[in-house]
């Protein structure tokens, strides 16, 4: 304390914050990642858009094409839902994806992981039981961690989430769980696709029990085979009966994170209490950005530069692929993404991927710890390397390095 009475000192044990903020601790991998920002260090460990891919040229034509009007529209406030003319052209792109728009209600919210912490508010009361994929998508686990939820894994494999795992879950526990939350398409970290078969078994296991599904979909455009596509048919899609599946998304992977846009398209009585909720946080998304998202859809421009973007993270994914077939030692498994931003590698049982990063670090390159996508914070005997930041000739590079460190831990 200064002599005003003010905390200078930095001791967070003077200051009386909430509860619901104490599970937010800074990681031991995010301070060994801070380590990793040396010129020259190469990194596998980001889930953002390579730079060089964002659509510049296109964003320097929609803004200078834009009305007076259009312009005075992007500095204003907006209605909490969205800008109309844009809710009206995301409508059309969800409905190319079969997305049952007209039964919903679209919210347009900061980014797509706004949306699942309005949704985590609207539900999680501390210590009310949330179902998550293990492993799942760290920022939606900070989202529900903050609302003090207590997190319940079901473990994935290859096809989609363990079945007898979710019905012992459903059916075991204490208490009803409050909901599920899955990303079925190109998953983060696992990089896997849920297959139609567990998908509908899923949707049997779940109808009629009152619980919600938050699918959580980022990532369905960066596909690499276009023959994947009906197999990707969303849940939402489904539209199965007994079951409120709240459907998020984002124009961060296939427009640029930095716009902060994202969507929810949710039943209305949900729809209401999100549309309030989110009132209170920021009243409305960034109307500029909206102006710009809108355009670009309407321009048919989204459409090309998607088609643009699959190319070269396929070309980068498959580059990835053979490094790792041909560099890893073969007590390495991963499965073979076939869209989306990452590779995740399975280690040998126990192996504690800290101590690789520690050896890769040294080495020039980074990758992110199995544990940090593990809701229990645990299990580290995983790795996510991310192809979607480096380029072809990086991850030829790269991945050897990898690969060195692995083995100077483990073994040959
Ligand atoms: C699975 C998943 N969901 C949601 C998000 C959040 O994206 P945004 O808030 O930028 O829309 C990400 C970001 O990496 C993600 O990987």
């Amino acid at each position: 304390m200064d002599k005003t009475g003010h905390n200078t000192s930095g001791d967070a044990g003077q200051l009386r914050f909430a509860q619901s903020s104490a599970g937010l601790t800074s990681s031991e991998i995010r301070d060994l990642m801070s380590l990793a920002t040396a010129p020259g260090i190469i990194s596998f460990a980001g889930g953002m858009p390579g730079n060089e891919l964002f659509p510049l040229d296109e964003m320097d034509r929609i803004y200078n094409r834009l009305t007076e009007k259009e312009k005075q529209t992007a500095l204003q406030y907006g209605p909490t839902n969205g800008l109309p003319s844009l809710r009206e052209s995301l409508s059309y792109y969800l409905e190319s994806k079969e997305l049952p728009v007209h039964e919903n209600r679209l919210l347009i919210t900061s980014g797509s992981l706004q949306a699942i912490h309005i949704l985590a508010r609207a539900f999680i009361d501390p210590g009310d039981r949330v179902l998550v994929e293990s492993p799942s998508f760290i920022g939606a686990l900070s989202a529900f961690r903050a609302c003090q939820a207590e997190l319940q894994a079901v473990p994935l494999g290859g096809d989609g989430m363990d079945l007898s795992a979710l019905e012992q879950e459903l059916t075991g526990g204490a208490s009803l769980p409050k909901f599920l939350y899955v990303a079925p398409n190109f998953h983060n970290p696992a990089g896997i696709v849920y297959s139609m078969e567990v998908k509908r078994q899923m949707i049997a296991l779940l109808q009629g029990r009152n619980i919600p599904v938050i699918e959580d979909d980022v990532y369905s455009d960066i596909w690499f085979h276009e023959e994947d596509l009906p197999g990707m048919k969303n849940l939402k899609a489904m539209n199965p009966a007994g079951i409120d599946i709240c459907f998020t998304g984002s124009f961060s992977k296939i427009l640029g994170p930095g716009l902060r846009l994202g969507w929810m398209l949710v039943p209305e009585p949900i729809y209401r209490k999100c549309e309030l909720i989110k009132q209170s946080i920021d009243a409305c998304s960034p109307s500029l950005s909206q102006v710009i998202a809108d355009k670009f859809i309407r321009s048919g421009e989204m459409n090309s530069y998607t088609a643009r973007i699959r190319e070269e993270y396929k070309k980068r994914g498959e580059a990835m692929i053979a490094a790792l077939e041909e560099h890893l030692p073969g007590y390495v498994t991963f499965e073979r993404p076939r869209g989306g931003f990452y590779t995740w590698l399975q280690l040998p049982k126990g192996t504690d991927s800290t101590l690789i990063l520690k050896k890769a670090i040294e080495k020039g390159v980074v990758f992110v710890t199995g544990k940090t996508f593990d809701p229990a914070g645990e299990r580290n005997d995983h790795m996510r390397v991310s192809f979607c930041n480096t380029d072809v000739e990086t991850i030829r590079r790269g991945i050897p390095l990898i690969a060195q460190a692995i083995r100077e831990v483990i073994g040959k």
